[in-house]
């Protein structure tokens, strides 16, 4: 038993966390042991194994939870909601046994994101072995979906360069019928990367270093454009560069969409307030501020600058967001808030 359980006897719903052990499946659960309303009640991972504690030193004295080898039994007896925080294709071939045994889940891998398999099949290189669920999965971004996140047994927690990309385009891509072109130029801290080991992510590459990556050819390209499309409602290509910022965590895309009739600074400002009016996790700064990664960190807020040249053609938008909060668990938590009827803010603010 660990101590929030006896400090909060509210809590009532059981979550899992499978994939405890990475980056992402660490945010979940350092989240939701700070939420009134969850106990986490099983943890797993793929080779990781032992007491949570030892493999996280910052849970020493906050659970004595093991972590085990993943079980759909266990986690279908001990829990109510699952957290899928595995690399994309492990997640597919494990949903569809989650979901027959009764459970919500929320995947934070890329396996349900994508509605068309080929897509998914073209950029991830793996076909797609859940076709049915595929269709299921409500896409986990609640500024653009809550109402359908509100009713939903199974979401698919977008991905965080595409969380930072649609949150900072969706206001103008919304309203201008009149767009040429959009870039969007992303910067990533290293833990987006994942916690596994590999020569790139070595202190000694990325320390003092800054680099492209992907350039054109991202995985998350297709992502943003499919939500870009679906609310312009025609195909909206995205040229997307991502670079590896030397920092742990944070993100900041640039944005830039060239216009043919343009858009005054203050209309533009007046639509997204309108816009992101009831979000308690999008901050319009006011113009003349620009987004900082610094200000983001370790919080699910989504920090959103503007700009536009004096021909008022071509906008610029910021977007600043923790990739491992906004960006993965804390999004996942404000959809498990949103699923279970919890204030959507519980544990996030
Ligand atoms: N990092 C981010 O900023 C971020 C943001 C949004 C979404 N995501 C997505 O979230 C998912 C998890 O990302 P992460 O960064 O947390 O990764 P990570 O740090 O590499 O952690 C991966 C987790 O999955 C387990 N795992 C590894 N190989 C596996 C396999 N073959 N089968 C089953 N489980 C396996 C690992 O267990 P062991 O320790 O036992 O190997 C570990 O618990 C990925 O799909 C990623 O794309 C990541």
């Amino acid at each position: 038993m660990y101590e929030k359980e006896l400090e909060y006897p509210v809590k009532t719903v059981r979550a899992g966390v499978w994939g405890v052990s990475g980056y992402t499946g660490r945010e979940v659960f350092s989240l939701l042991l700070k939420h009134r309303g969850v106990r986490v009640t099983y943890v797993a991972a793929n080779n990781t194994q032992g007491p949570l504690p030892e493999i996280f030193q910052e849970f020493l004295n906050r659970t004595t939870l093991v972590c085990r080898p993943f079980s759909v039994k266990k986690t279908a007896k001990r829990c109510d909601v699952v957290f899928l925080a595995l690399p994309h294709t492990q997640s597919m071939a494990v949903v569809p046994k989650l979901l027959k045994a009764g459970l919500k889940v929320i995947d934070l891998s890329a396996d349900y994101r994508l509605k068309s398999p080929e897509v998914y099949e073209q950029w991830y290189g793996h076909k797609h072995d859940d076709i049915r669920n595929l269709s299921k999965a409500v896409y986990g971004l609640p500024e653009l979906f809550r109402q359908k996140i509100k009713g939903a047994v199974f979401v698919a927690n977008p991905g965080c360069y595409p969380t930072a990309a649609v949150l900072g385009l969706a206001p103008l891509i919304a309203t201008a019928k009149d767009i040429l072109s959009i870039v969007v130029d992303a910067k990533s801290g290293v833990s987006g990367a994942g916690r596994k080991a590999a020569v790139e992510k070595l202190f000694g590459e990325v320390s003092e270093n800054f680099k492209a990556y992907k350039v054109l050819s991202h995985q998350h390209a297709p992502e943003i454009e499919q939500y870009c499309s679906q609310l312009a409602g025609r195909e909206t290509p995205i040229h997307f560069v991502a670079h590896l910022l030397p920092i742990t965590r944070g993100i900041l895309n640039t944005m830039y969409v060239h216009l043919k009739e343009g858009i005054a600074l203050n209309q533009l400002y007046n639509l997204y307030k309108k816009f992101y009016k009831i979000e308690p996790f999008v901050r319009v700064h006011p113009l003349g501020s620009q987004p900082e990664v610094k200000s983001v960190a370790n919080t699910n807020f989504c920090d959103i600058g503007l700009a536009v040249s004096p021909d008022k053609k071509m906008v610029v938008i910021t977007s600043a967001i923790d990739n491992l909060v906004k960006g993965a668990a804390g999004q996942a938590v404000q959809n498990m808030n949103l699923m279970l009827g919890f204030n959507e803010t519980e544990g996030l603010l």
